[in-house]
């Protein structure tokens, strides 16, 4: 069973399957074994993730390695339907098309959870809230799972305080191999993509907001100035608001900013950051553009309620004109602008985080029925053989200790 926009569309997705393929050697490596070992033989794993060609590559891996797989997407404006329509056609089971309605991507998600799997994929949480919502009966079937994203481990962080989570989670997104290189080098490189194609304006020079400096928030900026933009950051936590400071950032409150910005990139993970008091201070022409997981970042209906209806300039971009004739545009409606108005991370950053599920999906098999319901950190293990296997794809050799070494790292008084 699938639930996509075309069928005819495989072709082209598969294309881009393959290009990713090529670009993803921990992935490759991780399917020549599971090829032969077959670990996730005779059970279902379902999926919740933004459906482009990585996650379809990964997808594929998880069919190659026994399991019976079902996909949908983690955002309405993240699926790419020849994606999709690849998908189906190697057969797995996807529910998910571009722009679904929230009542679509309720059904979509919420055909996933209905393939009863032993193990999840999640980003963002939403597939993991269903199945505690409506298939309780079933969680005790569940093995474990996996989230991808900060804002799906706020989530699933709650669920365990309130002792509600029914299976382990691992933590993916925790991992030294997802979030120093995903959340920074991923997302400092794909806003820039998403903000560039769909405005095709240039970045130099302009005064670029980023409020929040977490590992997303770090890479935007990090790319806003290599840019040549003039970079602020707000932010709400002092230690990273002293972190960017140091880094060389004008830190101030986000209404002294408003004011200043020709460009603005929400990256906290928060609701209702850009509001109204903001908007009514903006220049002419300012563009919002969202990296957070949830379009609740930029409040659409404060915009909506101080201008009316947004006009459609281009694709990916809405201008919403006020009385005197002043213009903001948003961009990607508020989605994830990387995954809205673009294709995602670079494959080659993909390969590791999506090389760290399949082994945490791999572990929680391999501990089945000794771990407890919490969200749990990735096995240091893990993240080691995912460095090892990038590290070996890009053909780069490292060093060893010597024993003495070894050993003089493991004393306490051989200080001499
Ligand atoms: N491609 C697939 N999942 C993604 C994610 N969480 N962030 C960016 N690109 C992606």
């Amino acid at each position: 069973m699938t639930l996509i926009r075309d069928r005819n569309m495989a072709p082209e997705g598969l294309e881009k399957i393959e290009w990713v393929r090529e670009h993803m050697p921990v992935l490759r490596e991780l399917e020549e074994r599971f090829k032969r070992e077959r670990p996730f033989k005779g059970l279902n794993v379902a999926i919740c993730l933004h459906l482009e060609a990585k996650t379809a590559y990964m997808a594929m891996v998880l069919k190659e390695a026994g399991a019976a797989v079902a996909v949908t997407g983690s955002n309405p404006l993240s699926t790419q339907d020849d994606v999709a329509a690849a998908l189906a056609e190697q057969g797995l089971q996807v529910y998910a098309w571009y722009n679904a309605s929230n009542e679509e991507y309720d059904e979509h998600v919420y055909r996933t959870a209905q393939t009863l799997p032993h193990l999840v994929i999640d980003d963002g949480g939403d597939l993991v809230a269903v199945l505690h919502k409506s298939f309780r009966g079933h969680l005790g079937e569940v093995i474990g799972g996996a989230e991808e994203t900060t804002t799906g481990l706020i989530r699933l962080r709650a669920m365990e305080k309130k002792g509600m989570l029914g299976f382990p989670m691992v933590a993916v997104n925790d991992a030294l191999c997802k979030y120093l290189f995903d959340n920074r080098y991923g997302t400092g490189q794909s806003v820039w993509d998403g903000i560039m194609r769909s405005t095709n304006l240039i970045a130099a020079g302009k005064n670029v907001v980023v409020i929040g400096y977490g590992w997303c928030g770090k890479g935007v900026a990090m790319r806003a100035k290599g840019l040549g933009a003039r970079v602020i950051v707000c932010e709400v936590d002092p230690v990273k608001a002293l972190e960017a400071y140091m880094d060389g950032f004008d830190v101030m409150p986000l209404l002294d900013a408003a004011a200043a910005g020709d460009l603005f990139i929400t990256v906290t993970g928060c609701s209702r950051v850009l509001t109204k008091e903001h908007f009514l201070l903006m220049k002419d022409q300012a563009i919002l553009a969202n990296a957070g997981h949830f379009d609740i970042e930029i409040d659409k209906n404060d915009l909506s309620a101080l201008t009316g209806e947004a006009r459609r300039v281009r694709k990916n971009v809405d201008a919403y004109t006020f009385p005197g004739g002043k213009r903001i545009y948003l961009l990607g409606e508020g989605r994830l602008v990387n995954l809205a108005a673009a294709d995602g991370h670079p494959a080659e950053i993909m390969d590791m985080s999506f090389g760290l599920q399949v082994l945490s999906l791999k572990y929680l098999l391999q501990e089945k029925g000794r771990l407890d319901n919490r969200v749990l950190t990735l096995p240091p293990e893990i993240d080691r053989t995912v460095a090892w296997l990038k590290l070996k794809g890009l053909g780069i050799k490292i060093d060893e200790l010597t024993p003495e070494q070894n050993e003089y790292l493991q004393s306490w008084d051989a200080i001499s």
